[in-house]
């Protein structure tokens, strides 16, 4: 009789928390399936790739580049019309593309309706008033003339909107660029640089569809990266495939993607070498068979070809760390085809990689004139959400510092106008593929991540870059935060006006 009571008491509870737990485990294994049901393609559509943007000439000897942002619409998917962003067009926007040393203006017009939003360089060396974070507001009908100096490495950089709390939406209706900046290095050395036939570069994306056609934000129940798309587009072709007439290609891989980290690689195991990471040329090329993108991070990778060969991109499974429910979503599971690449019946021969590409020496840590600690989680870095109104960090101009980053969820941390190292990863020398210059470091919970960071010489105490996670919703929900460069400390102010603040943002 007790016996029986005791189980009544504990047991129908038990089996009922037992259910309940199991139908949601079940739910994110479903869930986590279908995200990784992007499964295999047929490769029927040509690769776009987005022409290279021709500058004009002023008369100052600037290159001028004249940016339009409108909406359309566009055949993303067979048979589909996507309503969409774009950048002189409906979706995506033209390569531009500089040198070292030249002096740009770009002309940044928003023809959005009633959309004010923001056109930030990723990745680039700048004056922060020109930099396009969510300062830099420019208004429907206005246009955002951004200059400066190119003054950086060869590298394959991008560039995105980044509206204070929408971000994720704008770069996800389609405004995204890439800005290739060329130096003398990258100019001179045997490695493919045929834009379009041996150099070409791959946007990334995931997108998810609603049956009428328009994009949808599918979000995962309980998932907490952001939307996770079903269709993967590379330069806004699905289904892509790519001609190759040359033994050896070079493409600059995007991750452009709101959410998704890939870990790329080819069906047939096959190896390639990696000659570039965010912020250029590594000092040797590294020889793998798996380059792992966060949001936001590229590669460049060079892939050798025989006639008549075949080679299918793929996406493996993604090392996001340990999280479980994470890798459900956008994991080990996580596993899917990207571009088909055929080789014609005659091939150009390319010259052979060199052993060195470049050679830089490292600034020494010892340096380094700060050390400063952030820690993502929730949605904040150092337990604040981003407030435009407030300066996080002061930095000296010019100088060189150690950021110590750790997380308790898989993040991207980037750090808007630098460049930096990866010194070390909970105190070990990083992979190869973090030797390089890195603007955007993808973080996985419970590391430790020490980054030397070079910061340029654009003291201006009024006007902050950003530091944030890249994943594009946690920036929206607040994990950023601002620095400012200064002269001398006693330069910084207290707090920064909000250009949201006039009452005519949405
Ligand atoms: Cu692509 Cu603030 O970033
Ligand atoms: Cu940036
Ligand atoms: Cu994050």
């Amino acid at each position: 009789m007790r016996i029986i009571r005791r189980l009544l008491i504990w047991g129908v509870p038990a089996v009922l928390i037992l259910g309940v737990i199991a139908g949601v485990i079940g739910w994110r294994i479903y869930e986590g399936a279908r995200a990784s049901n992007v499964g295999s393609l047929t490769f029927s559509n040509p690769l776009y790739v987005p022409p290279l943007l021709e500058p004009a000439s002023d008369a100052q000897g600037r290159k001028v580049f004249d940016l339009t942002l409108e909406a359309g619409q566009t055949e993303l998917i067979e048979g589909e019309l996507t309503p969409t962003w774009g950048i002189n067009g409906s979706h995506l926007s033209p390569v531009l593309r500089a040198s070292r040393g030249d002096e740009v203006l770009i002309n940044v017009h928003n023809g959005l309706d009633g959309e004010s939003t923001t056109l930030h360089w990723h990745g680039m060396d700048l004056p922060a008033l020109m930099d396009g974070g969510p300062h830099q507001l420019i208004r429907p009908g206005e246009t955002w003339p951004a200059t400066w100096t190119i003054n950086q490495q060869a590298a394959s950089l991008w560039f995105h909107p980044h509206p204070h709390g929408s971000t994720t939406d704008h770069v996800y209706r389609g405004i995204v660029g890439m800005f290739i900046i060329d130096d003398e290095d990258s100019k001179s050395l045997p490695i493919p640089r045929q834009y379009g036939v041996d150099d070409v570069p791959l946007i990334v994306q995931d997108k998810a569809f609603n049956d009428d056609g328009s994009l949808r934000k599918r979000r995962p129940p309980f998932a907490s990266l952001g939307p996770l798309g079903d269709e993967i587009l590379v330069n806004g072709t699905h289904d892509p495939y790519f001609e190759v007439r040359t033994t050896l290609v070079r493409f600059r891989l995007l991750n452009g993607s709101p959410a998704r980290t890939y870990s790329f690689g080819f069906t047939d195991g096959r190896s390639f070498s990696v000659i570039a990471s965010d912020s250029g040329l590594l000092e040797s090329p590294v020889e793998t068979d798996r380059v792992q993108l966060s949001p936001g991070e590229r590669a460049e990778i060079v892939v050798s070809f025989t006639p008549g060969d075949e080679a299918t991109l793929h996406s493996f499974g993604a090392d996001l760390g340990q999280d479980f429910f994470t890798e459900r979503l956008n994991g080990a599971d996580d596993t899917f085809d990207i571009l088909q690449i055929r080789a014609s019946q005659q091939l150009d021969e390319s010259s052979p990689l060199p052993e060195q590409l470049v050679s830089w020496t490292a600034p020494d840590a010892g340096e380094a004139v700060a050390t400063r600690s952030f820690r993502l989680s929730g949605s904040s870095i150092n337990g604040q959400r981003m407030d435009l109104t407030r300066v996080d960090e002061v930095v000296r101009a010019g100088s060189t510092e150690i950021w110590e980053v750790s997380t308790g969820g898989p993040h991207t941390f980037h750090i808007h106008l630098v460049r930096f190292l990866v010194l070390d990863v909970d105190g070990e020398p990083p992979p190869p593929l973090l030797g390089g210059w890195k603007d955007s470091v993808q973080l996985q919970p419970g590391r430790s991540y020490r980054l030397l960071v070079r910061f340029a010489d654009y003291a201006d105490p009024t006007s902050p870059f950003m530091f944030h996670c890249h994943i594009l919703e946690h920036e929206d929900s607040g994990m950023m935060g601002q620095f400012i460069l200064v002269d001398e400390e006693d330069d910084a102010p207290r707090s920064l006006p909000d250009p949201y603040g006039d009452g005519q943002e949405d």
